[in-house]
């Protein structure tokens, strides 16, 4: 008699659009290509059903019918991490012995854990401790070491892309700048992307640290020259020349005194001064993650999904699926839970901003 063998699911982290197509994948390749000697059991609300043995079984139909739908059926969650080190909860106490404890008594064979930069450097931490874990590369950040992208990122850029499209009309009318702030504490592909493709005039990233004099300038002379509105799109990450400069702390207490509650509201108040141009902020926020997956997301999800599979199914552990060239690879866990991928500031797709004269805020 064949083997059974036992897989774990989890989705862990900030949702995004492609969690339940690639919760699919995995589990229709699983079935298929093992004959049906399989059980999967799917955690509720990512580590936590781990950490406190919250689970369901899932039968085959539990895949079907998800393939469209945002979010993720099984929930989310986010852990405290403490980095390269463990993960805790309130208390500080380690929780990775209560998620090895459910490992160990469902007797898994592997977990196959989804999640964005984060979550892969905590999985790392439960593969350290003992268990066979397969990761797949999930953010609308975009931000994943060793994967050329991520599902979620693309359907962000989508809806960021038609956020400011809409924006247009409205800011034309009135003859306003609008500072639209997108999602991206650390990376800047997201804006960078929805940027370009919504035809903004200046796109602030937070690889590369703005001068407010400068984007004043840029403004004020295509006001000269005829375009009587701007729009600005900003990471929520977007730093100044100057703010850059301070450490983690000094930042943490300049944003406690800062009277706007995020930086797009600080940087509008001050284009306002230095243009003397009314200006307004629209702050799309988790609308950027909600809905269903595009096409293209709903596809990668779906080979990512099937791919996972495929190392379970050749005992290949510790490994995070990935896309790079157009081809689905896998490459260590190690590596990609190792650091984060930034937008090199000589990226193509700056440069092709610039040429098309978006203003970087430099
Ligand atoms: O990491 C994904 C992300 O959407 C970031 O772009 C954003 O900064 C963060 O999550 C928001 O986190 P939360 O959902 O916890 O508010």
């Amino acid at each position: 008699m064949k083997r059974t063998t036992r897989v774990g699911l989890v989705t862990s982290g900030g949702d995004c659009q492609g969690l339940n197509a690639a919760i699919r994948g995995v589990g229709k390749a699983l079935f298929n290509r093992l004959d049906n000697n399989v059980e999967i059991y799917g955690m509720f609300d990512g580590y936590r059903g781990l950490i406190e043995r919250d689970y369901k079984f899932m039968e085959r139909k539990d895949f079907s019918g998800i393939l469209t739908e945002g979010g993720t059926i099984l929930g989310t969650s986010r852990q405290r991490y403490v980095p390269g080190k463990d993960i805790v909860d309130d208390d500080g106490n380690s929780v990775i012995p209560k998620m090895l404890n459910t490992y160990n008594r469902l007797n898994l064979d592997c977990l196959v854990v989804m999640g964005g930069n984060g979550t892969q450097k905590s999985a790392k931490l439960l593969m350290d401790a003992g268990m066979n874990v397969v990761t797949l590369p999930k953010t609308i950040d975009n931000d994943i070491w060793g994967t050329d992208t991520t599902f979620g990122f693309q359907s962000a850029v989508n809806i960021a892309t038609n956020v400011i499209d809409y924006l247009h009309t409205t800011a034309c009318s009135h003859g306003r700048i609008f500072v639209v702030e997108l999602m991206g504490r650390d990376a800047g592909w997201l804006t960078l992307n929805a940027g370009i493709g919504s035809g903004a005039d200046v796109i602030l990233i937070p690889e590369i640290p703005y001068n407010l004099e400068k984007v004043a300038e840029m403004l004020i002379k295509r006001r000269k020259y005829g375009s009587g509105f701007s729009i600005i799109a900003c990471a929520e990450g977007a730093v100044s020349v100057d703010d850059v400069k301070l450490d983690e702390e000094e930042s943490r207490r300049r944003r406690e005194n800062s009277k706007h509650s995020t930086v797009s509201y600080y940087i509008a108040a001050e284009l306002e001064k230095l243009t003397g141009q009314d200006t307004r902020v629209t702050v799309p926020g988790h609308y950027q993650r909600g809905g269903p997956p595009c096409p293209f997301d709903r596809v990668l999800a779906t080979r990512f999904g099937t791919a996972a599979a495929d190392l379970i199914v050749n005992q290949q552990y510790g490994r995070m699926v990935a896309i790079q060239q157009g081809e689905i690879v896998s490459i260590p866990l190690a590596d990609a839970a190792s650091r984060t991928k930034f937008l090199p500031v000589d990226h193509p797709m700056i440069q092709v901003a610039r040429d098309v004269g978006i203003c970087m805020g430099d």
